[in-house]
């Protein structure tokens, strides 16, 4: 039996959250696919009640007795320095070391993407996050807070066992998919310190994989080819913050966040799937919601646990809604979040 902790978290996290749980559920009740779901109220709403965001015990128990985890989306206006989420959205990636983060980035459908003559092939790649360093470790801090000398200071912390398992990790992954390049990104022109560790442990990875070529761009050009000609890249790999940017721009090239999965991995271990969106509080409890990023997200978490049959049924059925237009608005469709997962679920029974 394999364990998942579920955790809505907050705005529209919780709406889409329910979908995904749907299609968890399908395959639980009707295909007996081993799977247990354990809800847990982690979010905006508990921390405002009880000041408590995630213990350390819990993240020990997800650490210890479960298989994966499932966020939905954190931020909340009433909560405007995010202090909860760092702590159970970072605090799970770092805590639990989920060293790299996966975010595929696949047009399913020529429709949605926004450049000019893509087509679905043009639009196929993978970003492999740096997820647990960088400009994200929260060293630094700030002197004479408040006053008009004030210092902020925000220090990227970058370890050779950081990025050489994170670099690793996009070879290993070219290489079971016959993939022929990688492409690192950096600004190593100008932050020359991490940008030279990023440089050397990519080449000495890079010789260990004579086959799968290594490539270089700094990550300016690197958004800017992305625009221009998405179809030469196959595998990408960059740091945390970058990782963050270039992959809500994947996100719109494949037809917008709404769409937009990703999973947080630790191979082997305990990892965590979610939206690569946020809260979207304004759409929040609406139905408005799309929630296809948080259902592809189940399909990441079902493969990572080696259910690769389910996840070929949730590609399928996304796929059919997308292509009949059984979408939300932000996809060009009429229906609301309930009812795409509705649909979504009808089209996985059908098959199973
Ligand atoms: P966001 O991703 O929540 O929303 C940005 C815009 O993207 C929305 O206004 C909407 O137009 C679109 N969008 C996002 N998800 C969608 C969906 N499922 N369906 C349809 N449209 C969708 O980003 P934001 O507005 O910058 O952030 C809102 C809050 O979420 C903030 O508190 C932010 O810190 C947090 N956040 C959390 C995560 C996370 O939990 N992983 C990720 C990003 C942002
Ligand atoms: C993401 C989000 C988070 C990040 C925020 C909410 C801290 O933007 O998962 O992409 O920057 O990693
Ligand atoms: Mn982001």
């Amino acid at each position: 039996m394999f364990k998942i902790a579920i955790i809505p978290g907050d705005g529209i996290g919780i709406d889409v959250t329910k979908e995904a749980v749907k299609v968890l559920e399908v395959f639980r009740d009707k295909r007996g696919t081993p799977i247990e779901l354990n809800f847990f109220d982690y979010g905006a709403e508990k921390y405002l009640a009880t000041g408590i965001s995630m213990p350390d015990e819990q993240i020990e128990e997800f650490k210890q007795k479960y298989h994966a985890i499932f966020i939905g989306a954190l931020g909340d206006p009433r909560i405007p320095d995010m202090a909860h989420a760092r702590d159970i959205l970072l605090g799970t990636r770092f805590k639990l070391d989920l060293f790299v983060n996966y975010r595929p980035v696949r047009l399913i459908d020529p429709k949605l993407c926004p450049l000019k003559d893509k087509t679905i092939e043009d639009v196929n790649f993978v970003v492999f996050r740096e997820n647990t360093e960088g400009m994200y470790v929260g060293v630094g801090g700030h002197l004479k807070k408040y006053t008009d000398e004030e210092v902020a200071i925000q220090t990227s912390v970058n370890t050779y066992k950081g990025l050489e398992r994170t670099i690793r990790h996009a070879f290993e992954f070219a290489k079971e998919q016959g993939l022929k390049e990688v492409t690192m990104s950096d600004k190593s022109n100008a932050l020359r310190f991490e940008g030279d560790l990023w440089q050397r442990i990519f080449e000495s990875v890079g010789k260990e994989y004579p086959d799968i070529g290594s490539r270089h761009l700094f990550i300016d050009a690197l958004v800017m080819q992305l625009v221009k000609r998405p179809e030469q890249f196959q595998v990408i790999v960059t740091s945390n913050m970058f990782g963050d940017i270039v992959t809500d721009l994947g996100g719109q090239l494949q037809g917008g966040l709404g769409i937009a999965a990703s999973g947080n991995l630790s191979p082997g271990q305990v990892s965590m799937f979610e939206p690569v969106h946020g809260s979207a509080p304004k759409y929040a409890g609406k139905n408005i919601a799309n929630p296809i990023a948080a259902i592809l997200s189940v399909q990441l978490l079902l493969e990572y646990l080696g259910f690769n049959e389910e996840g070929k049924l949730i590609e399928s059925a996304v796929s059919t809604a997308i292509v009949s237009d059984k979408t939300t608005r932000d996809l060009g469709g009429n229906l609301g979040t309930k009812e795409v997962g509705d649909f979504i679920c009808e089209q996985i029974s059908k098959n199973l």
